[in-house]
């Protein structure tokens, strides 16, 4: 087999911008020309890179009006240590691997360069660059002007009088780069795009890369990531919010975000590229929607309710559905605990009144919290942290749930709804929206309360009986209620909102705004797309809503690969079976399962034969495998 060699520049390729440029910054820190001359050095590296001047000419100039010290330069070597592309940092094992074959070969200077790239493994006589001349108290004087990659078509001189036999893979942004092409002995140049994306250079490369695991990828060498992360697309609808955005393209993935929900026609048509589809309420994952998803690995529900996603759908395809369960749990109990004290001093009725000039200065039927039995019905994540922060105002809390949920502080449980109903002077519902938990809170219910009980519903608007509600409000047996959701809401801001709870004294009305906060729709942008980067690069399913929950150790010296199941009889012995037929040596192997499917994780040896994935993917009844690096 022939041997491979691999060039690759140093500025705006193996660092995130020009070394030069840099320098220029860290020289003129004080000086007060320093914008102009900024300019006017990235107008010169422009020019030198894109052949509009000779690079002698651009390298020339920019030297003479930076003249650093050698302090300078050594700042600088420390600076761009942490300035490295991402995508070069992540695959430093490559570096390591085939330390012998690479050759740094850039137009920046040498003092700067192997304080980079040395972590890397790089030999100190691989790396071909300029090199200054100080005198003896460090002081610029000039650069070696003898050196070939000070002039004119170094790069190509240098790279022919190095008589490599083999095939040459030259990697860069600029158009120096892009000239070694020219020569017999290289096999490809790559443009290198992850930082700056030179026209002239793209259109003369080979093979263009965003990042330096594409073109791992691309010839299939030993990387990071068995999938380069700049050819995973993000699909993102309905205005999450941008920090979701930004945290996706972090990690090297390609974002599309839309403001609006896609219909099932609209998303048919496009779903089938993208391999993460993030949404709020109101875009419908329908079977259809599944089917046409070819590539859909996962999905990010920036919200908790999940019944706009066909989960069993998803979960045959082996799609991965995460939600943000509890983002905006403190957003619901502090609208729930300010209206619970609203209420209880009637304050938007006087407030009300008050507009209307009424002064109404009465004490009647106005109370504290303090010392009142509060019911939560549901102890969930939200009714656990209500009954926390109420019981700090003073309240005494009781609370119902139908699993054995531990009692935070003093709050006790009630054995039986009717019992809570019975003893509660505020009521607050906080269960979830399960199909049998329509009507909950019915006449009986209502009839079970207290007289004057202040009722608070922030779950799902149809856990409670609308029409009891509204004549348990009317005939006075509740003297206040705090209602955010309902059974028929409108879709939008332009649909009129009607319902018989309008227009009733101390009744407060909220458009389903519980959770609605700034602080929540931003742990919302973070919480989720970090479940799924996390799920993306090690298989984690923790927290995921239809997906056997498995969390699993980083695993540094193996192949961690991925096989998704129907759950029938025998098949962890096939897959088991396909490993020790090739005769590979599991490091370690996690599963978990459903009634439905199996979720397996093999981390096996780094050397193996990669018949084994074909082998693994045609097992009867996979639903999905992947190498996952
Ligand atoms: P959760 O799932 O953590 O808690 C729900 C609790 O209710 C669980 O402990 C469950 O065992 C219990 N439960 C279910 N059915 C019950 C029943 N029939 N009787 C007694 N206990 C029952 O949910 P979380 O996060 O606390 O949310 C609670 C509700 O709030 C959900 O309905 C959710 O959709 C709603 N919500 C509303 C928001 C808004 O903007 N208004 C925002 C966030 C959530």
């Amino acid at each position: 087999m022939k041997k491979q060699y691999f060039i690759i520049d140093f500025d705006s390729t193996f660092i995130k911008s020009e070394g030069l440029e840099e320098l220029a910054i860290v020289v003129l820190k004080n000086n007060p020309k320093k914008k102009q001359i900024l300019a006017q050095i990235r107008k010169l590296t422009q020019q030198g890179m894109t052949g509009i001047i000779p690079f002698s000419k651009s390298l020339e100039q920019r030297i003479s009006k930076i003249a650093p010290r050698r302090s300078d330069v050594e700042k600088l070597g420390q600076f761009l240590r942490k300035h490295i592309s991402p995508s070069i940092a992540r695959n430093k094992h490559f570096f390591k691997t085939y330390r012998d074959n690479i050759f740094i070969i850039s137009g920046g200077f040498k003092e700067f360069i192997y304080p980079v790239v040395k972590p890397y493994g790089i030999h100190e006589d691989h790396i071909f660059a300029n090199t200054f001349i100080f005198d003896n108290e460090g002081n610029y004087k000039d650069f070696d002007r003898k050196n070939l990659l000070s002039q004119d078509d170094g790069k190509v001189k240098l790279v022919q009088s190095f008589n490599l036999d083999g095939d040459i893979y030259v990697i860069g942004d600029g158009y120096t780069d892009c000239k070694l092409r020219e020569l017999a002995a290289v096999k490809k140049f790559i443009a290198f795009t992850e930082n700056i994306e030179r026209e002239v250079v793209t259109a003369n490369a080979d093979v263009v890369a965003q990042t330096f695991d594409e073109f791992l990828y691309r010839f299939d060498l030993p990387r990071s990531f068995s999938y380069p992360k700049s050819k995973i697309r993000v699909l993102l609808l309905e205005s999450v919010h941008p920090i979701a955005k930004e945290i996706f393209a972090k990690e090297g993935y390609e974002v599309e975000a839309l403001a609006q929900s896609l219909s099932e026609e609209e998303l048919v048509k496009k779903i089938s590229s993208f391999s993460i589809l993030g949404i709020g309420s109101r875009t419908n994952i329908t079977e259809k929607v599944v089917d046409s998803a070819e590539r859909l690995l996962t999905i990010a529900r920036f919200g908790i309710g999940v019944n706009n996603i066909d989960l069993k759908a998803c979960k045959k395809r082996g799609i991965v559905v995460f939600n943000a369960p509890y983002s905006n749990t403190r957003s619901v109990v502090e609208l729930a605990l300010g209206e619970i004290m609203m209420l209880g001093r009637r304050i938007f009725e006087k407030s009300a009144l008050l507009h209307r000039g009424i002064w109404d200065k009465s004490a009647k039927n106005c109370t504290e919290v303090r010392g009142k039995k509060l019911g939560i019905i549901g102890y969930g994540h939200i009714g656990s942290q209500l009954s926390v922060l109420a019981e700090m105002m003073g309240m005494d809390v009781i609370y119902y749930d139908i699993e054995d949920k531990m009692a935070l502080g003093k709050a006790r449980r009630c054995e039986t709804l009717e019992k809570l109903l019975s003893l509660s002077d505020i009521i607050s519902v906080h269960i979830d929206g399960r199909g049998e938990n329509t009507n909950f809170i019915d006449e009986r219910e209502f009839r079970l309360m207290k007289d004057g009980v202040i009722f608070i519903n922030t779950s799902r608007g149809y856990t409670v009986n609308a029409a009891a509600l509204v004549k348990y409000i009317n005939n006075g047996k509740i003297r206040g209620a705090g209602i955010d959701v309902f059974p028929n809401e409108p879709k939008s801001n332009d649909e009129r909102f009607v319902s018989a709870l309008q227009n009733l004294p101390n009744v407060i009305l909220t458009p389903h705004i519980g959770g609605r906060s700034e602080e929540a729709q931003r742990d919302m942008g973070e919480f989720v797309p970090e479940k799924i980067i996390n799920f993306i690069n090690t298989g984690n399913t923790i927290l995921s809503v239809n997906f056997p929950n498995l969390q699993l150790p980083k695993q540094g010296s193996a192949h961690r690969l991925i096989h998704i199941h129907k759950n029938v009889p025998g098949i962890m012995a096939k897959i088991n079976g396909v490993f020790s037929d090739a005769r590979i040596n599991i490091v370690g192997q996690y599963l978990g399962t459903d009634a439905d499917i199996g979720y397996v994780i093999t981390d096996v040896n780094k050397k193996y034969d990669p018949k084994i994935l074909s082998a693994l993917k045609s097992i009867p009844n996979t639903r999905r495998f992947r190498v996952l690096y």
